[in-house]
């Protein structure tokens, strides 16, 4: 089944297409992921599929609907969740309300309503309470749930962010680059949270420079260059060819 597909999604801003006439569809129920240099139009994309912008052509369809200019509250209401390049927490917030925010963010239309609602009920509490624990738990933040967001290490932070986002119990989880910055320990234990997460039935499509990472992780790769799709494939196919060694992988051995 298709959790995502985009039909000619096209962005221009001013005189730059930074997104440029691409189509392609994800399956549910495993990993993908978009490469390309710096500037390609990765998380042009990613913002496009969010409803962070409305593409200037072309449609989005996220579970077989499209979601083409919806604002980004009704898309994350219908199943999608994000993280960002740079990392975006509350830095005022515990780890542990960072997570609640994000419990709350599908039915109360926004982050910062979420932020100021106060009218849930005590059951609702300690269900969003547990859930939050439960999130810290599973990607390996247990220990902190009492800390400042800003007291955490840079590769703590960035699980912080793939705990909120899973909390709002996402069909499809965007990822923009989420071991950059990270050593290769991080590195590996995020990939076994990356598997985790598809194994209990969240898609998950992810932008990352890091091509070990992405080679042992996806099943589908979608390589963008000066905002075009210029191959997908398996990440066999996509070390192979030629017009992606050229633009992005040339000269790296990833065996
Ligand atoms: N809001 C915007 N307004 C104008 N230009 C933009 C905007 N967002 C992105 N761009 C431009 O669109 C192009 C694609 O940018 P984008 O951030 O999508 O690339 P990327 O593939 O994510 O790159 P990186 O790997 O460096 O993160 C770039 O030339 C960028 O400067
Ligand atoms: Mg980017």
């Amino acid at each position: 089944m298709k959790i995502l597909e985009l039909v000619n999604a096209t962005k221009v801003f001013g005189g730059l297409t930074a997104v440029d006439n691409v189509s392609f569809s994800i399956e549910a129920g495993e990993v993908s992921a978009i490469i390309g240099p710096n500037g390609a139009g990765k998380t042009t994309l990613f913002n496009l599929i969010s409803g962070f912008l409305p593409p200037t052509t072309g449609e989005v369809l996220f579970n077989g609907e499209a979601t083409t200019g919806l604002p980004t509250d009704k898309v994350a209401a219908r199943g999608l969740a994000r993280t960002f390049q740079l990392v975006q927490l509350f830095p005022d917030l515990t780890v542990h309300a960072n997570v609640r925010v994000g419990a709350h963010l599908r039915s109360s239309g926004g982050i910062w309503s979420a932020l100021i609602r106060n009218r849930q009920s005590r059951q609702q509490t300690i269900q969003v309470n547990q859930k939050a624990s439960q999130l810290l738990e599973f990607v390996g933040l247990q220990g902190c749930a009492d800390l400042g967001a800003t007291e955490l290490t840079y590769g703590q932070q960035r699980l912080l962010e793939v705990a909120r986002a899973l909390a709002s119990e996402p069909k499809l989880l965007l990822l923009d680059e989420p071991a950059a910055g990270l050593n290769t320990q991080e590195t590996s234990h995020l990939a076994d949270v990356i598997g985790q997460i598809v194994k209990q039935g969240t898609s998950v499509l992810i932008i990352e420079h890091d091509m070990n990472l992405v080679m042992k992780i996806a099943r589908k790769i979608i390589v963008l260059d000066f905002g075009k799709v210029i191959a997908q494939g398996t990440p066999l196919e996509v070390q192979k060819d030629p017009q992606v060694l050229d633009a992005y992988l040339g000269g790296v051995d990833y065996a």
